[in-house]
């Protein structure tokens, strides 16, 4: 009684971590846990129509980008569906055709790789439950999570909102290294609507894949020290969204990320993934925080790009603040306003 075809629309968001993923296990386990805020403006949508076929030895789907066939996608969503097929073992009888887009502008530097297989991955799960219509609401999501993490490790914090914790953490009930949870604590409501405006400083490839960055943790001299910070950094992190402590949380999320592109400069081979844009901007966010005492702060993902987050209360000062002092730096003056969103919806 399986359907014979269909199609199935998600929009999955991306999201920005606070405390980094940076090296992993196989296969897709982190090495450290990681928490992020999920975003709502970037995000991708897919529709996968789904039809029987008659052979059911091998995977077939084609691919449309933006509407447009995508060749060069195709191997990596490949070795996706060869990664997940002992979970979703209906993969080999359909051919499907998978539309994707992004809400973000093209090639902007942006990593879609994150909301690009959470959408996927809720799209795939969305069949399986049509197959198994009593699968609970709980499940469906720590499997697409789950799934998620098998195409790209971060995408698993992309199906949930407000805040999600990805990795086992001995303080925190029911974190999981094989997927994504929703943040088991209390928040104060000022992160509830948390605001990144993404600065796009540098829109080129990524000099480092993820993949390589990842495994330059692999005999890493700091590697130990960093993995302990980021578990101790997520304890420290508890009281400080608990209580709203904004002062405390800058600390915690700038360190965060210049230990990251740290542990870039420090590994065999090294690399330097910022910009003189990049540094232009964070001296002037913290000169502007110095002076205004508004409460912005940046992270960085592995790459040029700055997020520069501020709570809501401060949109409109800090939106005349990007203007006037920040867009210089950003590649054709380019950014992008975002805030912290509730997770992956079905269209
Ligand atoms: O999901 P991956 O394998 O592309 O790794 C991304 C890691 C960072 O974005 C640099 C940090 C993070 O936790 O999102």
């Amino acid at each position: 009684n399986s359907p014979e075809k269909g199609k199935v629309t998600w929009k999955a968001p991306s999201n920005i971590a606070l405390v980094k993923y940076w090296g992993k296990r196989p296969v897709q386990m982190p090495a450290n846990p990681s928490i992020s805020f999920t975003l709502d403006a970037c995000a991708t949508t897919t529709s996968v129509f789904f039809e029987k076929k008659e052979d059911r030895e091998n995977f077939s789907f084609d691919l449309f980008f933006e509407g447009k066939p995508k060749e060069d996608f195709k191997p990596k969503i490949q070795t996706f569906l060869e990664r997940i097929a002992k979970y979703l073992p209906f993969l080999k009888e359909y051919n499907f055709t998978i539309e994707t887009s992004n809400s973000f502008p093209h090639s902007s530097g942006i990593a879609s790789s994150a909301s690009g297989m959470a959408a996927l991955s809720l799209c795939l799960m969305d069949i399986e439950k049509q197959l198994n219509p009593s699968m609970d609401e709980a499940f469906f999501h720590a499997k697409a999570s789950y799934l998620a993490r098998l195409g790209s490790g971060s995408a698993c914090r992309s199906v949930k909102g407000s805040l999600v914790q990805w990795g086992q953490h001995a303080n925190i009930p029911e974190s999981s290294d094989l997927y994504g949870i929703e943040y088991p604590f209390d928040v104060d409501s000022v992160f509830k609507s948390y605001c990144d405006t993404i600065l796009l400083v540098h829109k080129g490839q990524k000099q480092v894949s993820s993949t390589v960055g990842h495994q330059l943790m692999h005999g890493h001299p700091y590697a130990e020290n960093r993995f302990q910070q980021a578990f101790d950094n997520l304890d420290k992190l508890k009281p400080i969204l608990g209580s709203g402590d904004l002062e405390a949380f800058i600390k915690l999320v700038e360190s965060e990320a210049l230990t990251l592109h740290a542990m870039m400069m420090t590994s065999s081979p090294y690399f330097i993934l910022m910009k003189p844009d990049t540094l232009e901007i964070i001296n002037k966010i913290w000169e502007y925080r110095e002076t205004t005492k508004i409460p912005v702060c940046f992270t960085l993902d592995a790459g040029a790009n700055v997020h520069l987050l501020y709570p809501e209360a401060e949109k409109e000062k800090v939106h005349d603040f990007i203007k006037n002092e920040l867009a210089e730096h950003c590649e054709n003056g380019q950014y992008i306003h975002d805030q912290v969103g509730k997770g992956a919806i079905k269209i």
